[in-house]
């Protein structure tokens, strides 16, 4: 054993490739939709809390900008050059920190980062109204990410800078769902025009989770809901009793969205073009899991050019032997995450690369 991974410390490390499914495809999002920055002006210096606050155009335009950051690196400048970022995640998280650190770091801002809320005023028991107002000196801009749905509610109400709420416990988490947007635009840039589909081309899409509990999905209903002239049905497959919050379904389909729920995966998979799956829900100070007795691996039934999205982190439930297949979107999903994140930035800030 310890010879083998002394071999491997020999070969040189795999190029970085830009060889992942979804990463050639943002050029099919620029050549279907034209720029268009006005859609975008309504965004300059406002919070973000919800999904609630975007138009179908603001969400094509994000996007479409987000393409040309990913598509053409190179040509990204450092308008936010002297300003500062205050990235306060009270809760765990890889990519929705690091992805907008990321962002802000690739768009020349530099950043302070708190990662645990006891090294703050909160463990001497300081509101989250006082430190809001104390970081309106401090930074040009906040994340937070917070078990507590009213923690960022609360914040709000002393910031005069934005604040971008990076998931506020079981609500919502409106930038996850951006990028599962990015991706699911840049696989069918169709749905990017609006009523530009026939009825027999329309797409179907399955999640697998709950969408009362899963703060991703909670999200993500919302802008499908933007795009439903494009989708003929969304799927929520799941064994949980319950699963909509109070009003969501009606909120849901009264914007147009077509639900239906299953309990069973198999059968439904070959009809799906696109699967998104997730089984974590953060919930206070752990995590729940759902959906256990749902799984793909490179042995289920999917629809030959369907899609996988997974907001990540995986378990059990997305199997790694789906990862070297074109099903594998959800690599795409998070690297897409930090250029969406970077187009919505510069349209918070105004600060066009
Ligand atoms: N998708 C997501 O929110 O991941 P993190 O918890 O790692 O930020």
């Amino acid at each position: 054993m310890v010879n083998e991974k002394l071999q491997q410390l020999e070969q040189p490390l795999k190029e970085q490739s830009l060889d992942v499914q979804g990463f050639e495809s943002p050029r099919s999002l620029m050549e279907t939709v034209d720029e268009d920055l006005v859609p975008l002006l309504d965004l300059a210096h406002r919070p973000v809390i919800s999904a609630r606050q975007f138009s179908r155009e603001q969400l094509v335009q994000i996007s479409r900008l987000a393409s040309k950051f990913e598509t053409e690196p190179q040509r990204i400048t450092r308008p936010l050059t002297g300003k500062i970022l205050i990235s306060a995640f009270y809760e765990p998280s890889t990519r929705t920190r690091l992805s907008f650190e990321s962002a802000w770091h690739r768009l020349g801002g530099d950043i302070m980062s708190i990662t645990d809320p006891a090294s703050t005023g909160i463990a001497k028991g300081e509101s989250l109204y006082d430190i809001g107002e104390m970081l309106n000196h401090y930074g040009d801009m906040v994340v937070l990410r917070d078990n507590d749905e009213k923690a960022v509610y609360e914040m709000l109400e002393s910031l005069r800078i934005p604040i971008v709420n990076g998931g506020n416990g079981v609500d919502e988490h409106p930038t996850q769902a951006m990028a599962d947007i990015y991706a699911i635009l840049k696989a069918h840039p169709e749905l990017a025009i609006a009523n530009n589909i026939a009825e027999d081309k329309k797409i179907r899409i399955g999640i697998i989770g709950v969408p009362g509990r899963m703060r991703t999905i909670r999200s993500l209903l919302l802008f499908l809901s933007l795009f439903s002239d494009g989708i003929k049905e969304v799927l929520i497959i799941t064994d949980a009793p319950d699963i909509f919050s109070d009003g969501q379904q009606q909120e849901l389909e009264q914007n147009g969205l077509n639900l239906r729920v299953s309990d069973t995966l198999d059968n439904e998979l070959p009809e799906l073009d696109i699967v998104y799956i997730n089984a974590i829900a953060w919930v206070s100070d752990t995590y729940e899991e759902h959906g256990t007795n749902y799984r793909l691996d490179s042995t289920s039934p999917l629809k030959p050019g369907a899609i996988i999205l997974h907001p990540l982190a995986r378990g059990d439930e997305l199997d790694r032997s789906l990862d070297n297949t074109p099903f594998n979107w959800y690599f795409a999903q998070a690297r897409g995450a930090v250029f969406i994140r970077m187009a919505l930035l510069s349209a918070i800030l105004k600060s066009y690369s």
